[in-house]
Order: C-alpha cells, then structure tokens, then sequence
C-alpha cells in the first residue's frame, strides 16, 4: 500500500480534513506502520532519516515540527522514497546517499558497501594498536570501499602515511570524493588493484581489511537489503573465506618487524582465520569482540 492509498484511511481517522493537511507526525506514524508490517527492523528510524532527506532538515528538526503540514512536492518526494524503502528494500543510506561513521559524514552509493557499525570495532583495535597520536606510521586499507577505515584512521593519527587500495575503480572513485569532502585527500593515497598488488615491494606498520566475507552458500538467505550492494564487496567463495585466506597467507611479507593486521570477518570465521595466522608465523594472535559480544576482528604481529 502507497502513502497515497493509504491516504483516505489516514484522512478519515484525522477528521476528514483536505488532502493538504498531512503533518510530519502523521506521516511518520502512517510510514513506520507501513515499514513494520514490511518487516523493516528499525521502521520508526527508517521513516525518521527518510522523511527528513525528503525535507532537506536534519532528524531532530522533525520532532519541532511535528504539526507542521508537509506540502504535495514533498510528499510526492517522500512518497517515492517509501516505495523504494518499503517494496525494493533499498537501504536508507543508499537512498539518503549518506552514512556517519566513525561520526564521519561519509557519501555512499551503489559501488560502495555501506560501512556497517561493527566495522568501527576494526578502527578500534588498529587505533590502540597506535596509541601515539602523531605517530609516523604506515598504515594500509586494503578493501577500501567508501574509504570508511582508512579515513577514520586519517582522522585520528594526524602524521599516519595512509594508502587505501580496492579491486573497484568505482569504490575508488567514493572512497575519493569521501577524502576530499572530508579535507583529508592529501593524506590517503587510492591504489586500485587486487589486495597487496598496487602495494608490491612496501611495507607496513599497521594493515587493515574489511575484506568480502560472506559465504555464497548463504547468498539465498540473506537479507533483501544486500542486493543492493556490490556482490563483490560481500561474497568470497562458498565460505566466505578466499579472501581471508588471500590476505593471511600474503600479509606477513608486507609487514615490518613489530607490524600488525587486522581483519574483520564473521564470527565463525574466527577460529580459522587465527589458524592461518599461525601458520603465517604471525604471533599475538588476539580476537576481538564487537558491541554484541560476537568475534568481530582478529589481529597478529610479525615479530620479525
Ligand atoms: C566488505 S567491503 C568493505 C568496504 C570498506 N572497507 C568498509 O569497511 O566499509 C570489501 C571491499 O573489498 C573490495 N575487494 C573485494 N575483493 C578485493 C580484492 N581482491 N582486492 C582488493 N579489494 C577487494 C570490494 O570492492 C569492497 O570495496
């Protein structure tokens, strides 16, 4: 059901009043409905974020303007974007353009993984693994996507000599723009090419990946929102692991002595990836555990 069909139902509660007459709130109230009974997780907050996009205000605007009546352009703009949300299940970032991380405002599109928030669990362990905040270090992304790691790491080791590399010229080409909204371009250099390829020959202090995990025996399963994302920035092989895999048997000759990487994967991807670790004669393997408690990131060091 569209917001405009729906809108004789809604009328006829509110008191019969001119099809001008919808206000934020009633909007809200009739979408996060609507979203709930498509089975959309966060309905009240998707409705949030979209009806604010489709007003040009931001959130919190909406909550002052709660009466205020929401003319036809608008609506007719919002209205579409509840289609999208609600029937094709375009995530609300790839319809906004938008995602925060790491309280970055970052631009996100179709060529891009939308950075998920337990992905700030891998920026955590690879900041405390540079507690020195001007320290010099080399720092690599390998999988960059929108740029969301290594610009985060850019954000908060000011002296880090960051390079950022992705299979995908057009994630390279968000990842950029991100780097440049954000007036950090002349501090991360984009390479293009496959994991340590565009990098052969240097090395690293510090490595980071949020590399594709998810298995494509699972891809049946998942959640209607991923189609809208890059297949090549989720699936790696029928367990997810061909990249995982890639990275720990390549990464030690790409680390200096005392260097260390981190992966993010999916929890039962923990155990073995440490494993491939070892058998890399990779040391101080830890696992780290996201916001849920689940096994979200796992880091070694080369010694020597
Ligand atoms: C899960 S996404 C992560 C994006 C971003 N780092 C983030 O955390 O939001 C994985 C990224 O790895 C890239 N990728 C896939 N295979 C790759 C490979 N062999 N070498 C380099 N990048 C690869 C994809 O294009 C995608 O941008």
């Amino acid at each position: 059901m569209s917001v405009q069909a729906a809108r004789g139902g809604a009328q006829r509660a509110a008191g019969e009043r001119s099809s001008s007459s919808w206000t934020v709130l009633e909007l809200l109230r009739w979408t996060t409905q609507h979203f709930s009974e498509r089975g959309i997780e966060t309905p009240r907050l998707d409705a949030e974020c979209l009806l604010a996009f489709a007003l040009g205000c931001d959130r919190l605007r909406l909550y002052v303007d709660y009466e205020k009546p929401v003319d036809e352009s608008e609506r007719a703009r919002f209205r579409e974007l509840v289609r999208e949300r609600g029937s094709e299940r375009v995530p609300v970032a790839l319809l906004t353009g938008r995602r925060e991380f790491w309280s970055l405002p970052l631009l996100v599109s179709r060529d891009v993984l939308v950075p998920r928030p337990d992905t700030e669990t891998l920026v955590a362990a690879a900041l405390a693994c540079v507690p020195d905040r001007d320290a010099e270090v080399a720092v690599l992304d390998v999988g960059t996507g929108s740029g969301a790691i290594a610009l985060a790491i850019a954000s908060e080791r000011a002296k880090a000599r960051i390079t950022a590399t992705d299979i995908s010229a057009a994630a390279l080409a968000v990842a950029r723009e991100n780097a440049e909204a954000l007036a950090l371009p002349d501090r991360v250099r984009f390479l293009e090419g496959s994991l340590f390829e565009p990098v052969a020959g240097e090395t690293f202090d510090l490595i980071v990946s949020n590399p594709p995990y998810v298995a494509e025996r699972d891809r049946a399963t998942l959640p209607p929102e991923l189609r809208h994302e890059p297949a090549s920035a989720l699936f790696a092989g029928p367990d997810g692991t061909d990249v995982l895999r890639a990275i720990a048997a390549q990464v030690g000759a790409m680390l200096v002595p005392g260097g260390s990487v981190l992966v993010e994967l999916d929890p039962r991807q923990a155990d073995a990836v440490s494993g491939w670790f070892r058998e890399a004669n990779l040391s101080r393997i830890e696992v780290h555990r996201d916001a849920a408690g689940r096994k979200r990131v796992v880091s070694a060091r080369r010694d020597s």
